[in-house]
C-alpha cells in the first residue's frame, strides 16, 4: 500500500490523494488491533519507518515540553500550543551558527481540516507530514556550500518547515532570506519557527511567505532573487510548468544567478519537470554525486550495510542535485564552487 506523501501523488488526481492520506492518517489512529485493518495498520508501519529515515546529514533531537532552554538555543518563543505539534532541535554542523528548534507536527498528524484547507488552496498538504529527507540534505548542502550565498537574496520554495531556508539564514552570509510555501498552515509553521529562532539569524532580513507556483507574482518579486532552492518539489506534474516559470520569473536574469533544487527522479517525474524547464527557455544540469558524506550514506542504504531505513529506494528517495540557470550551468560563476563543476 504505497500511499504516503508524495510518493504516489504524480499517478492520481490530487484530491483522490489528499482522501487517501486522509483515510490512512484516521485509520493509523483509531483501528483497534483486531480489526480488519490491523494488517494494514502494520503496512503503515513500515511505510511510516520508511519516510521518517533519514540521511541524518543534519542531526537533530526531539525536545520535551520541559525543555529549559540549558541548551545553547537563544529561542525567542518555544512551543506551539497545539498538543499535535513537537520540537525539534536541529544541530547545524557550522560554528558560528546557533542549532534551531523547529515546531513540526507529530509525523502524519493530518485530519479533515486540513484536507479542506488543501482543497481550498489547490495545494497538498505532504509538507505537513514530515520534514522530508531531501530537506534535510539541502539545508547541509547549502550549509557547505555557504560561500555561494554570500551577500544574495535568496529564496526557497516549497519549504516545508523550511529547515533549508532556517539554515541558510543562520548559517550562511545571505542578505536576505524569504522562506515560502503555497500551503498557508504550512507557512504558519514556518512563521513559528522564524520567530522562534530569529536571534540566529543576526541583521538578515528573514521572512515567510504563502507562494503558490500558480498566482501571479507582485512585481517587486520579479528577478529580484540570486538564488532559489526547493527540495523535493517536482513530484507533482499538474504544477511542473507552474513550478519552472516560477523560478524563471523570480530569478534575476543574469549568468550569475541560479535554483538550486533537491529532488528524487521519482519515475519519469523529474525528467518531465525538466523538458517543462527547457521549453521555457532555462538550462538545467542534473548532478548525481554532490557531496562525498550524502553519496557514501547512499550507497550505504543501497547495499544494505546501513539497515537503519529498509527497503530504501534511491528512485524515490536519493534526491538529485539539479541546476537550473538562464545561461550554461556549468559556466555561471556564482556556480563554480559547486562539486561537479
Ligand atoms: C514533499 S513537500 C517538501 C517540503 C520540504 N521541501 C521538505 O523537503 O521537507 C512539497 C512542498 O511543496 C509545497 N507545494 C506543493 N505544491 C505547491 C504549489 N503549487 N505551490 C507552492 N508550494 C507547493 C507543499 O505545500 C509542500 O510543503
Amino acid at each position: 500500500m504505497e500511499r504516503e506523501g508524495p510518493r504516489s501523488a504524480s499517478s492520481a488526481p490530487p484530491s483522490s490523494l489528499r482522501w487517501e492520506i486522509l483515510r490512512g492518517a484516521f485509520l493509523a489512529r483509531s483501528t483497534p488491533p483486531s480489526s480488519p485493518h490491523a494488517s494494514s495498520q502494520v503496512d503503515r508501519k513500515i511505510i511510516s519507518r520508511r519516510t521518517s529515515s533519514h540521511f541524518n546529514m543534519i542531526p537533530r533531537h526531539f525536545i520535551s515540553e520541559n525543555f529549559s532552554g540549558a541548551l545553547d538555543v537563544p529561542l525567542e518563543v518555544r512551543h506551539s500550543d497545539s498538543k499535535r505539534d513537537i520540537s525539534v532541535l536541529y544541530k547545524l554542523p557550522v560554528m558560528t551558527a546557533h542549532s534551531l528548534v523547529l515546531t513540526q507536527r507529530m509525523e502524519n498528524e493530518v485530519d479533515l481540516k486540513d484536507f479542506e484547507i488543501s482543497n481550498q488552496f489547490n495545494i497538498d498538504n505532504t509538507g505537513l507530514l514530515c520534514c522530508w529527507p531531501s530537506e534535510d540534505i539541502l539545508a547541509h548542502f547549502c550549509l557547505k556550500n555557504k560561500d555561494i550565498f554570500s551577500g544574495k537574496k535568496v529564496i526557497e520554495l516549497g519549504s516545508g518547515y523550511g529547515l533549508a531556508g532556517l539554515a541558510i539564514a543562520a548559517g550562511t552570509d545571505a542578505r536576505e532570506v524569504v522562506i515560502s510555501d503555497g500551503n498557508p498552515q504550512v507557512v504558519d509553521y514556518l512563521q513559528l519557527n522564524i520567530d522562534t529562532n530569529i536571534r540566529s539569524f543576526g541583521d538578515k532580513k528573514v521572512k515567510a511567505m504563502t507562494l503558490h507556483w500558480d498566482q501571479k507574482l507582485d512585481s517587486c518579486m520579479l528577478s529580484s532573487f540570486d538564488a532559489i532552492v526547493a527540495s523535493d518539489c517536482t513530484f507533482f506534474k499538474e504544477f511542473h510548468e507552474a513550478l519552472a516559470l516560477t523560478v524563471k520569473s523570480l530569478l534575476k536574469n543574469s549568468e550569475r544567478s541560479t535554483a538550486i533544487l533537491l529532488s528524487p527522479r521519482r519515475g519519469d517525474s523529474l525528467d518531465k519537470f525538466l523538458v517543462k524547464v527547457e521549453e521555457i527557455g532555462m538550462r538545467s544540469e542534473v548532478v548525481e554525486n554532490y557531496d562525498p558524506a550524502v553519496w557514501q550514506r547512499h550507497l550505504m542504504f543501497l547495499s544494505g550495510e546501513d539497515k537503519s531505513w529498509p527497503n530504501y529506494d534511491e528512485d524515490h528517495f536519493y534526491p538529485l542535485l539539479v541546476k537550473l540557470s538562464f545561461g550554461d550551468p556549468t559556466e555561471a560563476p556564482f556556480l563554480q564552487t559547486l562539486p561537479g563543476n
